[in-house]
């Protein structure tokens, strides 16, 4: 039985991969290589570190240690200059109101993002209120796929693994939600995400009825949930 819904961040609930282009491009720019949309595209899901590995390897450079620790330090600089002017205004369509129906039927809520700037994405859109327990990149030793950050939420909530969904945009994350025995629902390409239980374009329009209908899994909805 369904008891709880943990959500990523990062194009689930906000867009910020338009924030992470900006920061990372400005940091291939002056390492003297291109950095595109299509690049940016293989850092989705993936953790600070390893993506400034993956930039690192398209412009062909090798750094010690603590000349990456420094970039990455400087590409989050930029980054989070951009994201601490964000407004409840730049959550997605629908998120809002899923998140609230879901409480409203008692439905547990967990957050389970690889970002170590979730806190503050949060206390900007607002919605920190929202989530019963709250799992990110300041309390994970292992990157999805690895299912970490999915057992950690379930068990914030007191939660089995096998009764909570996971909604996530990254094939990463719907692979973490997998190996952690959970339900999973892809947010964008179902040409990229078809190997999860469900596939949506969005949460505009979207609702736990159409939920339960399409994941075909049964819910428990205790009495008495939190408007
Ligand atoms: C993930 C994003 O949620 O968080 C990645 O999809 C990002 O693009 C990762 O690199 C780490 O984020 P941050 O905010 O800790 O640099
Ligand atoms: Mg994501």
């Amino acid at each position: 039985m369904i008891e709880a819904c943990l959500f990523d961040l990062d194009g689930v609930v906000v867009d910020t991969a338009k924030y992470h282009f900006i920061a990372w491009k400005a940091l291939a720019e002056e390492l003297g290589f291109e950095f595109t949309h299509a690049d940016n595209e293989r850092l989705k899901g993936v953790s600070r570190m390893s993506s400034l590995e993956i930039l690192l390897e398209i412009g062909g450079l090798k750094f010690s240690e603590q000349e990456k620790l420094a970039m990455a330090e400087k590409k989050n600089a930029l980054y989070v200059s951009y994201i601490e002017k964000m407004t409840p205004e730049e959550t997605l369509p629908g998120v809002k109101e899923f998140l609230q129906e879901l409480r409203s039927k008692g439905i547990r809520i967990a957050l389970g993002s690889a970002s170590k700037n979730s806190p503050m994405i949060l206390d900007r859109i607002q919605l920190t209120e929202m989530f019963d327990a709250i799992v990110d990149g300041n309390s994970i030793s292992e990157a999805k796929p690895n299912p970490e950050v999915f057992l950690k939420g379930a068990e914030k909530l007191g939660v089995s693994p096998e009764n909570c969904v996971v909604f996530e945009d990254a094939i990463a994350g719907i692979e973490a939600a997998q190996n952690a025995n959970m339900y999973s629902v892809g947010i964008g390409d179902p040409v990229l995400l078809g190997f999860a239980d469900l596939v949506i374009p969005g949460f505009d329009g979207f609702s736990v009825e159409k939920l339960v209908k399409e994941l075909k899994a049964p819910f428990l909805f205790p009495p008495g949930g939190k408007a």
